[in-house]
């Protein structure tokens, strides 16, 4: 059987990535401790090669509870460090290891980990983070059940606003073309996603250049922070480009009274998005940090083939 990778969405089909989000529901609702059995006597790595709370607990927390054993590493402790190739990690992780999650900058750094002959799921990258918008997805269709909306996530318009360019914004991009939701896109000039990636979403995704016209009619309302790990030389550029971006409760009136709203956090209260907003009726952050837990666990199953 050929190994299956989840370095960005494209790597799931519609049905299967409808699997894994019902998988997680299943996994959610389930008493602890009553799957305990499906990564038995499996061991799966855990790469950081950025700083990492939610992502790595989540990964580290699901794969002991799935009856696994995780192997935290980063840079700083591994020959990752000293400039061990890439390729050399990937091929000794998979002697130990069932898996490799791998946080990294560079795609290039990814697809390398990806030689591994082990499923390879990407953790952030510069070019996406799809395991959080895979929980974020999965957030908005737990949300909308909850207060009784009937509506499928394709019969609803989300909404981006901020860094269009962003790890976040381009995984959504490509989650829209999958899932078939319309995403509006509001972002400064010189901050839009790829215009290939747009064109792939196959015209579920418009740009827009004020935060209004991307929050018209939204039902989710999505932001991140301004300058992403990595960009910290970009900062006080980024700082002047975003000035009058923040999501706070009087842009949000362009958008569904009840919109849901999203960060992947950690986020920068007062720049992306300010205190009352996160903290706010509408905010579903803390179930979206939450359900990387679930939808991770589903991931890893489907990914192993348990
Ligand atoms: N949202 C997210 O990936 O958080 P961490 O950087 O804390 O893992
Ligand atoms: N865009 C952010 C996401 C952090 C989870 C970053 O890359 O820093």
């Amino acid at each position: 059987m050929t190994k299956r990778d989840f370095l960005c969405l494209a790597n799931l089909s519609l049905d299967e990535a409808r699997h894994v989000l019902s998988l997680a529901a299943t996994l959610k609702a389930a008493p602890k401790g009553s799957h305990a059995d499906e990564l038995r006597g499996r061991a799966v790595a855990i790469v950081m090669e950025k700083a990492s709370t939610r992502t790595r607990v989540s990964f580290e927390v699901g794969v002991a509870q799935l009856g696994g054993y995780p192997v935290v590493l980063s840079t700083q402790g591994s020959q990752l460090a000293r400039g061990e190739p890439v390729f050399d990690t990937a091929r000794v992780l998979s002697r130990y290891c069932d898996a490799i999650v791998y946080r990294t900058s560079e795609t290039a750094r990814l697809r390398e980990m990806a030689r591994a002959p082990v499923p390879v799921v990407n953790a952030l990258s510069d070019d996406g983070h799809p395991v959080q918008v895979l929980c974020d997805l999965f957030t908005i269709e737990e949300a909308l059940a909850r207060r009784g909306d009937g509506r499928k996530l394709s019969e609803l318009t989300v909404a981006w606003v901020g860094d269009g360019s962003s790890n976040m914004a381009r995984s959504f991009v490509e989650a829209a073309g999958l899932f078939g939701f319309a995403l509006r896109i509001a972002a400064p000039d010189g901050y839009r996603p790829p215009s290939d990636e747009v064109a792939a979403a196959r015209g579920r995704v418009s740009l827009h250049v004020r935060p209004e016209d991307a929050l018209r009619g939204a039902g989710a309302v999505n932001t991140d922070v301004w300058t992403s790990m990595g960009q910290e030389s970009e900062n006080e550029a980024r700082l002047r480009a975003f000035a009058g971006w923040t999501v706070d409760e009087s842009m949000l009136r362009a958008a569904e009274p009840d919109a849901f709203v999203l960060h992947c956090l950690p986020a920068h209260r007062g720049e992306e998005i300010d205190d009352e907003t996160i903290e706010g009726p509408r905010s579903v952050v803390w179930d979206q940090a939450e359900n990387r837990l679930h939808v991770q666990k589903a991931l890893l199953c489907f990914l192993l083939g348990v």
